[in-house]
């Protein structure tokens, strides 16, 4: 959709991806602002047939801009952190759509989503309801919550991103799960308004997510002959996207795989992705910066590295690497694409047939989301700069950061 090659050169939207990484310098992310908002609304379209709120799960992608644009189309937010609630706030996003998952939120974090109202706390153990009860019966306020259960479905995904299994330390196990919402019915400064469920992430098909549903319904009908009536079902987030050649339902296969059981449900449905809208909206530039051809393995070194796109060396993630101009001078072959980051798990891609010539732009595909989030400064390197495309214009949304900015915080003990 908004990456697309003219002349052979890969553009964002009316943009050269060549000029770009020339302009701005590289690593550099590049996102699409049309393809968030589209990707955006084709999933509030798709779940048309009932009331609903996206919130978009800001530790995807939680640059002030891309809050923003998606603010802007109605978009609420799914937080973990206080951080997360500080940058949606500073967006200008609304706190009466924001939902706060997460299993360790702080007093202070619980304060302040108080003070300005967010919609729901999704809850994830006992420990978790007392504290809330205890800062909003501080406050005098009554605080809106659901709990987050788990399921215990197979969300069929990588391990690390999987969080719907017994063994996971996300949500309320599902033998528990009916009296800690008594429970929470006994503390009365909560309002428990709505359960909560998040199986996993980069799911490509929708059975865990209808078996997921399933399991949420049956509870809700069982909370009800307890006296617990609720108003909203979150469904969480995690719908995947095709990195490689995975083919995840659409929007419309997602929400029409859950319609009958959520309209004859009839509750207001919050869902959480992250993923699903902004991966696809960007890109990660690099540039070649020396070949190392050997005997057994051909490595081209790139100048960005795993601190800058943590994917591939955490997950193994596959991701789609492409030349942004095409290099017709030589002849493809295997090429290992490393960072110069002094780890063996320092890679971005393995084996990937290319032609390359040192100077050239390569394109990290997919890289809109889990991209610039998890970056860090390992081996002092600074984090890329961040820009965000719109039809023929370039924005930046990110300075990179100088090197001198790497040490602002840090002090030398005091000299004798
Ligand atoms: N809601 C909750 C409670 C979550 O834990 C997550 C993601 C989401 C929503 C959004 O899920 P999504 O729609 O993006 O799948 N860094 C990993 C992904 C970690 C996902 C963590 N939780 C990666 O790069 O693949």
């Amino acid at each position: 959709m908004g990456f697309t090659r003219v002349d052979g050169v890969l553009h964002a939207e009316q943009c050269s991806l060549d000029d770009l990484a020339q302009k701005f310098s590289t690593p550099l992310y590049v996102y699409s602002k049309a393809t968030l908002q589209q990707n955006y609304l084709d999933l509030d379209q798709a779940f048309d047939f009932i009331d609903h709120q996206i919130c978009f799960a800001v530790k995807s992608n939680s640059n002030l801009a891309v809050l923003r644009v998606l603010a802007k189309l109605g978009s609420g937010f799914d937080i973990v952190t206080g951080g997360e609630l500080a940058r949606v706030l500073a967006a200008g996003g609304d706190p009466s759509k924001i939902v706060f998952s997460g299993l360790g939120k702080t007093e202070a974090d619980i304060t302040k989503a108080l003070e300005v109202g967010i919609a729901c706390f999704n809850v994830e153990s006992y420990a978790e309801l007392d504290r809330i009860e205890k800062v909003a019966a501080r406050l005098g306020q009554q605080a809106p919550i659901s709990l987050r259960v788990n399921p215990d479905v197979d969300a069929k995904t990588h391990p690390y991103i999987s969080t719907g299994l017994k063994e996971n330390k996300f949500g309320i196990p599902s033998d528990v799960v009916f009296e800690t919402y008594q429970y929470a019915a006994t503390l009365p400064h909560l309002d428990i308004i709505g359960i909560d469920c998040h199986i996993g992430s980069q799911l490509t098909e929708t059975q865990p997510f209808e078996d997921a549903l399933d399991r949420v319904i049956q509870m809700i009908e069982h909370l009800k002959g307890l006296g617990i009536q609720l108003k909203h079902i979150d469904i969480g987030g995690g719908l995947g996207v095709r990195y490689q050649d995975e083919t995840p339902p659409s929007f419309s296969e997602y929400a029409n795989s859950m319609r009958p059981a959520l309209e004859k449900l009839g509750l207001k449905v919050y869902m959480e992705p992250g993923r699903s809208i902004s991966a696809l909206a960007g890109v990660l530039l690099t540039q070649v910066d020396l070949l190392k051809p050997t005997n057994h393995r051909n490595f081209a070194i790139v100048d960005a590295a795993m601190n800058d796109m943590i994917r591939p060396s955490l997950y193994e993630a596959w991701m789609d690497i492409q030349s942004v101009n095409h290099n017709t001078q030589v002849e493809s072959k295997s090429w290992d694409i490393v960072g110069a980051i002094c780890e063996t798990g320092d890679f971005l891609g393995k084996q990937r047939e290319l032609a390359l010539t040192a100077g050239d732009y390569l394109a990290v595909m997919g890289a809109g989301a889990y991209g610039f989030v998890m970056s860090s400064n390992y081996n002092s390197r600074g984090r890329a700069a961040e820009i965000m495309v719109d039809g023929e214009q370039a924005h930046v949304i990110r300075e990179r950061e100088t090197i001198e900015s790497l040490w602002e915080n840090e002090h030398l003990l005091p000299e004798g």
